[in-house]
């Protein structure tokens, strides 16, 4: 509810990619077709946009979303590629397989779509759709798989309606999905690269490419994968943080939403959203988070999040971010 809108179904002709890559230039959310399954784009460079993904399928956490991209050269403006990053792009890109990278300085993917975190997924698809919208739009596209949370990847226009019909502006119908399985996830961070999602693409393929084997995210490792989603560890301040608080002190920063803590004095106060609106302070979450994180405070006071539609993302979040840990 609230988000009520008019879904425009059309087949992907050239004019609906334009009209589409509109829709995404001006915030809309568009599902496109992509060889794997379809995905729900958004402009990835806007919180807003990518804050809109997160309502529209009702993710009851904020999980980090894949890029696409249209090649390895836009690629190298948002995330550093070192030499087995570089291999495995020249060699599956455009494909099924997406790769886990530090982010660059220069990044312009938002921090939400980012879940916060110094790394960035990203993904060079290999669907005549999807790169023409990607191209046409001019940005990277925010885009995880198209169905309601907790539903199967779609595979076909009709799946993707059949969840978000009336919550996204645009569906582009390209028939069925030629893998049908999502892609294939490499880390290539610190420690040689990592398989965290095995896809369309064969980890043979990778590791012939690559001329040895992948790692594997030991079972048991402090952020091993339990289900797909929770493949990483999750953004976390400095600060301590006091949930739910009705009241800041002076020397606490205070993470505000709808101005429930303004006029106390604290060390530094952002507000989520003044108008107490949920998709725009999912929007704001872990930038302001960071910016209060760098304020110096050793508390950072939460006002209370209402639990309905996103809030109960970010009531999550700031619950896994205010939780004891042992790093
Ligand atoms: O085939 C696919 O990959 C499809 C199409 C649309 O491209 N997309 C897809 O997205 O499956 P999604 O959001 O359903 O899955 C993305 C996965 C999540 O499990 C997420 O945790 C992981 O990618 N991921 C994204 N950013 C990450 C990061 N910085 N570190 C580790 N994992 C990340
Ligand atoms: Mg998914």
């Amino acid at each position: 509810a609230g988000n009520r809108r008019t879904t425009e179904r059309s087949f992907a002709t050239p004019e609906a990619i334009a009209a589409a890559a509109q829709c995404l230039r001006r915030g809309g959310l568009v599902a496109m077709p992509t060889e794997t399954v379809y995905g729900l784009a958004a402009d990835a460079t806007s919180d807003e946009a990518v804050a809109g993904i997160y309502a529209a399928k009702g993710r009851p956490t904020f999980n980090p979303l894949i890029a696409h991209v249209g090649g390895v050269e836009s690629a190298k403006e948002q995330a550093r590629f070192d030499a087995d990053a570089e291999r495995l792009a020249r060699a599956f890109w455009p494909g099924p397989l997406t790769l886990v990278l530090p982010a660059a300085a220069t990044c312009r993917v938002s921090l939400l779509a980012r879940a916060g975190l110094d790394s960035i997924a990203l993904r060079a698809p290999d669907h005549p759709v999807a790169r023409a919208l990607i191209e046409a739009a001019g940005r990277p596209l925010a885009a995880p798989s198209a169905n309601a949370s907790g539903h199967v990847s779609p595979t076909d226009a009709d799946h993707v309606l059949a969840d978000l019909d009336g919550r996204i502006d645009w569906i582009l119908d390209a028939g069925r999905c030629r893998h049908g399985l999502e892609s294939t996830i490499v880390a290539c961070l610190d420690g040689g690269p990592t398989l965290l999602r095995p896809g369309a693409l064969p980890r043979e393929a990778i590791e012939a490419a690559l001329g040895r084997p992948l790692a594997t995210r030991a079972a048991g490792a402090p952020d091993a994968p339990r289900a797909p989603g929770q493949l990483v560890s999750h953004y976390a301040p400095h600060a301590r943080l006091r949930l739910a608080a009705r009241a800041v002190s002076p020397e606490e920063a205070a993470l505000d939403f709808n101005g429930a803590l303004a006029g106390a004095p604290c060390r530094a106060r952002l507000d989520l959203s003044p108008r107490g609106n949920l998709v725009e302070a999912a929007a704001n979450l872990f930038a302001w988070l960071r910016a209060l994180d760098q304020s110096g405070a050793s508390i950072i006071a939460t006002a209370p999040i209402p639990a309905s539609g996103l809030g109960a993302a970010i009531n999550d979040r700031l619950r896994r971010a205010a939780a004891p840990r042992d790093l």
